[in-house]
C-alpha cells in the first residue's frame, strides 16, 4: 500500500481547492491510500523550534505523519502570485530540522486553481521552486491548471466535465508512475 500525503494550500472552510484534491483523491488506482494532511494548526515556523526541547507538539505529529507519506500531492490557490503562506510554512517546518527533511527524494505533482481564467499559474510555478531545492522529484508533464473553478464544480462539489476529469485522471496516472520510479 503506497501513501499519498495531499496538502492543500487553503484553510478556507469551502475552498475551491479542498473540493478539487477531493475529487482528485478519488482518481487514484487500488494499492494507493490518500491522506489529506493537516498544516493549519502549526504554528508559525521559528528556527528557535528546532532545539529539541522546544518544538511544538504539533510539528512533531506533523513531521511524524509525513515520514509515512511516500508522495506529496499537492492542491493550491494563488496569493498574490505565488503561494500562500500556510503551504511555505508547513514545507519550512517539514524541512527541518537540518538533515531530518520530511520531503527528500518523495515524489510530489502540483495542481493549482483559480476563479479567474489564470489558474494559479504562479503559485504552481512558485512552488516547483521549493520542492526542488528539498529533492523532490516533480511531475513534470501533465501539468494542471485549474481555471474558472467555481464553473468546474457541481453544488455537491463534484467535477461537472467529463473531459477535466480524465485530464486529471491522465495527471494522476503520470504521477503514479512516478512514484513507482522512485519505489525503492
Ligand atoms: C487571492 N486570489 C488570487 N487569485 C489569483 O488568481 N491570483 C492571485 O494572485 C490571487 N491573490 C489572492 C490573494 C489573497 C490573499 C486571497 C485571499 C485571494 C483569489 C483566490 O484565487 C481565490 O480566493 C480562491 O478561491 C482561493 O482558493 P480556495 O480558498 O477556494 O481554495
Amino acid at each position: 500500500m503506497a501513501k499519498v500525503g495531499v496538502l492543500v494550500g487553503s484553510l478556507r472552510k469551502e475552498s475551491f481547492s479542498k473540493k478539487l484534491a477531493a475529487n482528485v483523491a478519488s482518481l487514484f488506482p487500488q494499492g494507493y491510500e490518500v491522506e489529506f494532511v493537516e498544516i493549519g494548526n502549526l504554528a508559525l515556523y521559528n528556527q528557535d523550534f528546532d532545539d529539541e526541547h522546544n518544538v511544538p507538539a504539533e510539528y512533531t505529529a506533523f513531521r511524524n505523519t509525513m515520514k509515512d507519506i511516500e508522495a506529496v500531492l499537492f492542491v493550491t490557490p494563488e496569493y498574490n502570485r505565488s503561494i500562500p503562506a500556510v503551504l511555505k510554512n508547513a514545507l519550512d517546518i517539514g524541512s527541518r530540522p537540518y538533515g531530518a527533511s520530511v520531503w527528500n527524494g518523495k515524489p510530489a505533482a502540483i495542481i493549482s486553481q483559480s476563479p479567474g481564467r489564470l489558474s494559479g499559474y504562479g503559485a504552481n510555478h512558485h512552488l516547483r521552486q521549493p520542492l526542488v531545492f528539498l529533492n523532490m522529484p516533480i511531475l513534470q508533464q501533465p501539468e494542471a491548471y485549474i481555471g474558472n473553478v467555481a464553473e468546474v464544480l457541481d453544488e455537491a462539489g463534484k467535477i461537472k466535465d467529463e473531459g477535466m476529469v480524465k485530464s486529471l485522471q491522465a495527471f494522476v496516472n503520470a504521477f503514479v508512475d512516478l512514484i513507482h520510479k522512485h519505489q525503492v
